[in-house]
């Protein structure tokens, strides 16, 4: 077997290219990369990277992110099939049906959403910075596409807006049950800590001791005293967990996604070497989904 990891930080000096993954990938792929982090990280660093070659370890809609807000930089996504389920569930044709129904409404489009959908979208989100962009955006009645379990998760936190919910979720997160973790927490230890991934059902958010982002959950855990916690969202998490926090247990509910972990090492080291699987979108799409996008990191951080 051919010894990919060390041709790819080979390939990847030669073509200054950088290595950039989600938390949910596989491991191998994770020890790799320049950069890890949840999806807002992510769609900002590739900004200010001179990298140029990007090589996105994730799913096909982080990739595009990164092409919309750094058009001019090689973005390739080392496997097709990485395609987060959720975006499928939100079509430009009834997103505009929706918009003709609720026509003061502004859009907040979770990034999970195609760039069709960004483009008609007043600002993108992600889950770590919903409550922000929901809470500064110039409006009170937002259209929520497409994850309303997101969406109903940031509803409860502004009881005086309305969040008009698309009927779209994360099929991993959603078949995760209250029971799951009731019966954990009989099995193992009640006092265990919860953290939970708002793509998650409420009867699910309603066990946790922690909502959070990925990016979040990890930065919860380096601030908690607690020992021993149960993580409710995909298992790739579980890597930067355990070297970050060698001294904590973890447990999960073996959640895997398996458009993330269709990356593999081969793939990774395949799409560097013939620079294939590039990312190009219409220019004319691309900028008005920047729009989307850009109004996202100005709303996150207000
Ligand atoms: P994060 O923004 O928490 O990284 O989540 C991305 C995602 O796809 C969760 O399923
Ligand atoms: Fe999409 Fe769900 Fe996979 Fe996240 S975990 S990438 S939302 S399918």
């Amino acid at each position: 077997m051919k010894n990919y990891k060390e041709e790819i930080l080979r390939l990847k000096k030669e073509k200054n290219a950088a290595i950039l993954a989600h938390y949910y990938v596989r491991d191998e792929i994770q020890e790799l990369a320049d950069y890890v982090g949840d999806s807002y990280y992510l769609s900002k660093i590739g900004l200010k990277l001179d990298a140029k070659i990007i090589v996105f370890c994730g799913v096909s809609f982080m990739a595009e992110c990164a092409k919309i807000l750094s058009p001019h930089k090689k973005i390739l996504l080392p496997n097709t099939n990485a395609k987060c389920f959720m975006v499928e569930m939100a079509s430009k044709e009834d997103l505009l049906k929706m918009k003709k129904k609720y026509k003061n409404a502004k859009i907040v489009s979770y990034v999970n959403s195609s760039t069709e959908v960004k483009a008609l979208s007043d600002a993108c989100c992600t889950s770590s910075n919903a409550y922000n962009v929901v809470k500064n955006i110039d409006g009170d009645e937002i259209i929520f596409v497409p994850d309303k379990h997101l969406g109903s998760h940031i509803q409860e936190k502004f009881p005086d807006k309305n969040l008009i919910l698309w009927d779209g979720f994360c099929s991993v997160h959603n078949n995760i049950e209250a029971e799951d973790i009731l019966n954990y927490k009989e099995k193992f230890d009640s006092k265990i800590i919860v953290l939970v991934h708002p793509e998650c059902k409420k009867e699910v958010r309603n066990l946790a001791d922690f909502v959070g982002s990925t990016g979040q959950i990890i930065d919860y855990v380096g601030k908690c005293y607690s020992k021993e916690f149960l993580v409710v969202t995909e298992d790739g998490i579980l890597y930067e967990l355990k070297n970050r926090y060698p001294d904590k247990i973890f447990h999960s509910l073996n959640t895997i996604c398996d458009p993330m972990k269709s990356i593999t090492l081969e793939d990774l080291h395949n799409s560097l070497l013939l620079e294939k699987n590039e990312i190009t979108l219409e220019e004319s799409l691309r900028e008005s989904a920047s729009k989307s996008l850009l109004k996202m990191l100005e709303l996150a951080v207000k």
